[in-house]
């Protein structure tokens, strides 16, 4: 063995030379930058490489000659081919080899990579060169070209997501300053925004693409102007890449650091990892070999005694083009593959759909780092992930070489199929080849997943078809493999055998090889979706299959259905009017205040606070949903170093503290159970590791364990209702109108639960005090409420209690009052032990404790008549709340709010119910309750139009509200534009022509459909009853600041709040006031006493109203000042008036507080209006579905700021993409686990999902009366409009469904998944058609 002598780990972070003695080698980069760097910029919300909010650069340091095995990258493509391999070193991010020499190549194409703080081992960058979003720019000595274009496109909202989005545009720019639109658009993959909806991320990215590109109308980011196609990016981008390119030679490559019995060993040669996997052995220890240990998130890995790092050993990096293929070293990252493949593609016809496939393998980050072997050996140990590269190489006959440590490195060379079947015990991937195949074979790969981009495969496939051309037949070599069918690839030899000498052309051929394949690859029922997947398997055979016949023998209509998708370059359009300049800064498109923090990582979010002396708390969790509470046992836990106490029911009872959350919840189950995942106790530590394993500790036992209630079918069958939330309305006359209608239709629309999706988790810091005080720094929208629990908790007045919000890394409802019980049983154990607490939930916890959006079920009957006229409605509507009551959320009540949408129907029976189940309780989510019933009521419309074959258009334009009407919840409408909102959208989104388009494409392409859906909402603000408050000083230096009684979540409050006040105070001075002088402070409960949450969409405008109030107070005192000092008609300047002010004694601090009383109208100050025009097109037989256009009009009155309230349109329909397409809520049938419980399995949107072409646009003219300033919220209105994604799916399907004869009404629940659309769109095998001419 070799001596390893060095056991510290030294790297460049930021131009700055780093050692790190001793580290824990179980430690991930993103945590050392956090905790020890203090670089809190990157976030950490999933740690599993699903969200990209932890991306850093990772660069090589040296850029010195490369070994002699290597030559430059271009002798890797096909243009250099040789006889004899060529090898190639990899990307120079690699580990040294062998001799110690730097592995750096200058030519290499990728040089800076983006990679996932979170799974990166701290101990894998020695070495190396890291950059974080703090080392390209600040706000104190200027923004990076990058970080300025997300600011001024305002790609920013709650911030949260914004220095990985940065970091992963900076890594495509340092490596390439002119990349292609087609490259930009790829680049944020691996990154996840929940509040933009991406368009002004993309846009404000897409200024870096070439600037020669033609249509480039962009903004620069430079001159701040429209791309005028000259400058030369090319000179900053290099200034900052080569700045810190200064080469540090670093001593013996070779690396071995200890810590608590965990050895971490850099083997730098072949030879020393197989000694070190026999040493390992023979000491009766156990080993596991890191490569990218990007696999380590998504399938934690069982601990172990040595990590060996084979990421330096040169072989293993090497990759080599050889005239019967091109082979990759068992450490070559899957990028790296790519570039090959790339370089190399005229080679194979494998080598383009392998590249096209990889593509769609993970995101950016993971395949920078991530390997193939490592993929490969994931799916050995897992067999049920269905890995795309697994099926993929198999069908294309990869072969590998193994070398076996127990065999002193004997390497064998075996297929994947044998590979899959052997035990790997001591074994490494040497290298994988992959042969060149005859250009007369065919190569087709599919995948389907739930989501475009950074979602593994719910199945996939690859086949190798051979033909013999001259014969027209088979050859014997083919290859077929499906992933997903049961565990590991499976190649269908049967079929294969089948296939060989039959007839191409042959359509009978088809059919039997399907009726083979199915009885071969019977789907294995464990893996789920059994149906699904059993339908895929003649699919993907039957794609393949038609793609072998010559384009002109396919019939025109089926042509589509071979053609691969690829995704366009997306694009955007906003509009909105430029604003009153008489009343400037307001309705001014301005940024949002904290933007410029946000793109430097400098915004402070809750876990960013640096608290001297903390402890860390994790729950105790049930593991049962239904069970009474036998015992709880922490002793264990206890026992472990570092564990400072337990905190339960039990032991508050004793601590004479409160565990009522309110009168239906408990902080800590005190006897029974609710649910999976429920709070039984609290334990407190050191650090935050040590409490989550301490955690894991406490055992906890159950008695009368029931059957947990979980469905709407389990709720009726143990009648388990909530009683007194029943609703029961009754309106004019609904049976005798149902008597007298023409038509009578019954159906059902029903939607599922939806997680929120807040990349910051809830969390609480909470500071004991002296005298029994408490801070409270919590992540919540109402933090009035925190402090009343908390106080209650705490028993001690609220006086005592005081709560601070200074931002929260998104909510969208969830953090109204699910933040409650977090911060309560965090307060609850920093009094009890006196010493500041952390509680920060990891992504898991979060979304198995809160409930989410509920799920509904409506069963309706209508009464129509014949010409589209609704006459009467009876809707039974059921409602899954979970195990108790949120607080005051409203649910059944708000029904009538919402649910007549923007029509007027006379006649109304509803009865509604929630069901009590063994779930935990569901909260408010964006638009709750409108987004639901919005989609009742316009399923409804649908099905008529569907049944009296009217255009669903018409149907609703028949029964719209008009002015005068009064709306079902009792509004009068006395404005009523909402004919004025669906003619504009019309005509601007060309509607009518493309409905026709629609229906040609549809008559024109079989198994492809169009649909395109048009869908008005109405929105009601309920703010009569919210109050807040307002806090302005004026500082001697002229300096404002603001408190106020909002919470800023990225919906921009603040900027508005700053805008209003600018434009008030700016009335008396000249010039206007600068808002640079503004600063909205943290919002604290010392100001903000006694008020309401921050949600429903009305905040901005209260809030921006009590500042309104609160500045006119100082505007009158300032007046008379101001009057003294206008000479000449010249009022005085800001500072000279306030300078004035002060030597005359004037109060300069007001402060106001807003009580809206009830409106004449009805209970509602205003509503608001808003439409959107989808376009999809679906694969109908995958149940793929893209987006093609969307149109969203919002009228946002005279909008306060368009910016913000545009970006709030992007945000809100893009989250409604999630909800009525990918975002699966999957729930344990046994125990009521939440199973989708992670990004690895709950999708929302990538920013390749969202429409090719979105156009948000604020109704231009507009102005409202009763609103503050005449704006209009614009939060939840657009969500509502999102339905138009189903409707247009739902369009499609019934196109697809006609194809097979079925003319029948057939509807989608939401989420319309890729796997219910093929299901509801039911194709038969039978209809799978192919060319007959050919026969
Ligand atoms: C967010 C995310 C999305 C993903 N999406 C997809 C997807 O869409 N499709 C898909 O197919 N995959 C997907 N993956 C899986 C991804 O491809 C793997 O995580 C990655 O390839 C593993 O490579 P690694 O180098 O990081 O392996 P590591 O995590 O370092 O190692 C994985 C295992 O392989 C072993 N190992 C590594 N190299 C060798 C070797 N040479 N010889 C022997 N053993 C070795 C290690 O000991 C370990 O047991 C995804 C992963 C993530 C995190
Ligand atoms: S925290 Fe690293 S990807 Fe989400
Ligand atoms: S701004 Fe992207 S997650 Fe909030």
């Amino acid at each position: 063995m070799p001596s390893y002598t060095k056991s510290h780990v030294q790297f460049e972070l930021n131009g700055e030379h780093v050692t790190v003695e001793e580290p824990d080698p179980k430690a991930v980069l993103g945590d050392y930058l956090r905790l020890e760097r203090g670089l809190t910029g990157l976030q950490m919300p999933c740690r599993q490489g699903g969200c990209g909010s932890c991306t850093v650069i990772l660069s090589p340091i040296r850029c010195s000659s490369s070994d002699s095995s290597s030559s430059s990258s271009s002798s890797s493509s096909g243009k250099k081919k040789k006889k004899d391999a060529v090898h190639v070193a990899a990307a120079n991010h690699a580990g040294d080899d062998d001799g110690g020499s730097g592995g750096g190549d200058d030519d290499e194409p990728l040089k800076h990579r983006p990679v996932n703080a979170c799974l990166l081992p701290l101990c894998s960058v020695d070495g190396k060169r890291v950059t974080t979003v703090e080392g390209i720019g600040s706000t104190k000595h200027g923004l990076h070209p990058v970080q300025q274009a997300i600011v001024t496109h305002n790609g920013t909202q709650c911030g949260f997501c914004t220095p990985g989005m940065v970091m992963s545009m900076y890594g495509l720019v340092v490596n390439n300053s002119q990349p292609t639109t087609q490259q930009v658009e790829d680049q944020l993959d691996g990154n996840l925004c929940r509040c933009t909806g991406y368009r002004p991320i993309l846009d404000g990215f897409q200024t870096f693409a070439n600037c020669n590109n033609n249509n480039n109308k962009r903004m620069c980011n430079k001159s701040g102007e429209q791309c005028a196609s000259e400058c030369d990016k090319k000179g900053d981008m290099e200034e900052l890449g080569s700045k810190r390119m200064e080469r540090w030679e670093l001593p013996d490559a070779r690396l071995m650091v200890s810590r608590d019995g965990l050895k971490w060993v850099r083997a730098v040669s072949l030879d020393e990892l197989y000694a070190l996997l026999q040493t390992t052995k023979h000491k009766g220890r156990t080993i596991r070999m890191v490569r990218g240990n990007t696999s380590s998130g998504i399938y934690p890995p069982p601990p172990v005694d040595v990590l060996a790092d084979i990421s330096h050993i040169s072989k293993l990096m090497e990759l080599s083009v050889q005239e019967k293929g091109i082979s990759i070293g068992g450490a070559v990252p899957i990028t790296d593959f790519m570039v090959l493949l790339e370089r190399n593609q005229s080679l194979s016809p494998s080598y383009g759909p392998l590249l096209k496939h990889l593509k769609r393998v993970a995101h950016n980050q993971v395949r920078n780092i991530g390997s193939v072997a490592g993929n490969l050996m994931l799916t050995h140990a897992h067999g049920e992930f269905a890995s795309d590269i697994s099926t993929i190489l198999m069908a294309a006959e990869a072969k590998l070489r193994v070398g076996f440590a127990w065999e002193n490195g004997d390497e064998h060379v075996i297929s994947l199929e044998q590979f899959f079947n052997l035990s790997l015990d001591g074994a490494v991937i040497v290298e994988i080849f992959i042969p060149v195949m005859k250009a007369s074979a065919r190569f087709f790969t599919y995948k389907v997943a739930l989501r475009r981009v950074n979602a593994h495969a719910l199945f996939n496939a690859g086949f190798k078809l051979a033909v013999n051309s001259t014969k027209g037949v088979f050859e014997s070599n083919c290859v077929i493999v499906y992933g997903g069918v049961r565990p590991y690839p499976q190649r269908a030899r049967k079929t294969e055998a089948y296939l060989a000498g039959k007839k191409v052309f042959d359509p009978k051929v088809f059919a039997d090889a399907v009726q083979i394949l199915q009885r071969e690859l019977v789907v294995d029922p464990a893996l789920g979706r059994t149906e699904y997947r059993t339908r895929l398997l003649a699919t993907f055979f039957y794609k393949a299959f038609l793609s072998l016949f010559p384009i002109d023998t396919i019939p025109p209509r089926l042509r589509s259905s071979i053609v691969e998708y690829v995704r366009p370059v997306s694009q955007g359009e906003i509009s909105f009017d430029e604003g009153d300049p008489s009343e400037y800064p307001v309705s001014k498109p301005i940024p949002k205040l904290s933007a410029g923090l946000q793109a430097t990582g400098e915004a402070q979010y809750l876990d960013d606070m640096v608290v001297g002396g903390s402890l860390y708390a994790t729950f105790v969790q049930a593991t049962v949903a239904n069970a009474a509470l036998k015992s709880i046992d922490p002793s264990k836990a206890l026992a472990m170093k570092g564990v400072i106490t337990f905190i339960s029911a039990a032991s508050l009872k004793a601590d004479k503290y409160c565990n009522l959350v309110s009168e239906d919840e408990e902080v800590f189950a005190s006897e029974r159970v609710l649910y999976y995942g429920q709070a039984v106790g609290l334990i407190v530590a050191n650090t935050k590791a040590l409490a989550d394993e301490a955690a894991k500790l406490v055992v906890v036992t159950y008695s009368d364990v029931q059957k947990p209630i979980l469905t709407f079918e389990d709720a009726i069958a143990a009648d388990s209702f909530y009683e007194d939330r029943r609703v029961d309305l009754q309106i004019g006359t609904p049976e005798i109108a149902m008597q007298s209608a023409d038509v009578v239709i019954e159906g059902q629309a029903s939607v599922g639960h939806q997680y929120h999706f807040h990349l910051e988790t809830q969390r609480a810091i909470c500071i004991p005090g002296e005298d029994n005080s408490m801070d409270v720094y919590s992540s919540t929208q109402n933090p009035s409420q925190v402090q009343h629990c908390v106080g209650v908790g705490l028993n001690q007045p609220q006086h005592k209690i005081t709560v601070h919000v200074k931002r929260l890394g998104g909510a969208y409802g969830s953090k109204l009052n699910r933040a409650v019980p977090i911060a309560m049983a965090c307060a609850l154990a920093a009094d009890k032990l006196q010493k500041p607490v952390k509680l920060i939930l990891d992504i898991g916890t979060n979304m198995q404790v809160v409930g989410g959006r509920s799920p509904y079920h409506c069963d309706y009957k209508i009464g129509v008549m014949k010409d589209g006229r609704i006459t009467s409605l009876q809707l039974r509507i059921l409602n899954n709340h979970g195990a108790h009551f949120d607080f005051e959320y409203p649910m059944l009540e708000a029904i009538p709010v919402f649910i007549d949408n923007v029509y007027k129907i006379p006649n109304w029976d509803i009865k509604g119910k929630a069901a009590r189940t063994n779930l935990p309780a569901c909260t408010w989510m964006r638009g709750p309750v409108f987004v639901e019933t919005v989609f009742m009521m316009e399923t409804m419309m649908e099905h008529v139009a569907s049944v009296l074959g009217m255009a669903p258009d018409l149907v609703r334009e028949v029964n719209m509200y008009k002015k005068g009407d009064t709306t079902l919840a009792g509004q009068y409408l006395e404005f009523c534009n909402v004919k004025e909102v669906l003619d504009s959208i019309k005509e601007s989104s060309g509607y009518e022509t493309r409905v026709k388009q629609v229906k040609e494409f549809n008559s024109l392409n079989q198994w492809v459909k169009r649909g395109i859906s048009l869908i008005p909402v109405k929105f009601s603000a309920s703010w009569t009853a919210v109050q807040h408050i307002a806090l302005v000083n004026i500082y001697p230096d002229g300096s404002i600041s603001i408190h106020q009684s909002g919470c800023e979540m990225g919906q921009g409050l603040d900027v508005k709040v700053a805008q209003v006040a600018a434009m008030t105070l700016g009335s008396i001075v000249e010039g206007g006031l600068d808002m640079a002088n503004i600063k909205v402070q943290t919002t604290t409960t010392v100001i903000a006493n006694n008020v309401g949450e921050s949600g429903g969409s009305v905040t901005s405008e209260l809030c921006a109203m009590a500042v309104q109030v609160a500045c006119n107070k100082l505007v009158e005192r300032l007046r008379v000042t101001s009057r003294m000092l206008t000479t000449l008609g010249r009022k005085p300047s800001w500072h000279e008036l306030i300078e004035a002010a002060l030597t005359s004694g004037i109060d300069l601090q007001a402060r106001a507080r807003i009580y809206p009383g009830p409106n004449q109208n009805g209970p509602f100050q205003y509503l608001s209006f808003a439409a959107a025009v989808t376009e999809v097109e679906v694969d109908i037989l995958t149940g793929d579905t893209r987006i093609l256009r969307g149109d969203i009009l919002l009228d946002c009155g005279k909008s306060l700021n368009p910016a913000i309230d545009i970006g709030q349109v992007h945000g809100a329909y893009v989250q409604g993409i999630g909800y009525y397409l990918s975002e699966e809520y999957q729930i344990d049938a046994a125990n009521g686990k939440l199973t989708t419980n992670s990004t690895w399995n709950y999708k929302v949107p990538s920013s390749k999902d969202i429409p090719h072409d979105f156009r948000a646009s604020l109704l231009p003219n507009s102005s409202n009366p009763s609103g503050f300033l005449r704006s209009k919220f614009s939060g939840e209105p657009p969500y509502g409009t999102a339905c138009s994604v189903l409707f247009a799916v739902q369009q499609a399907v019934a196109a697809g469904r006609e194809e097979i004869g079925a003319n029948d009404w057939c509807s989608l629940s939401a989420p319309a998944t890729v796997e219910k659309v093929a299901l509801a769109a039911n194709v038969p095998t039978s209809f799978l058609s192919l060319p007959l001419q050919s026969q």
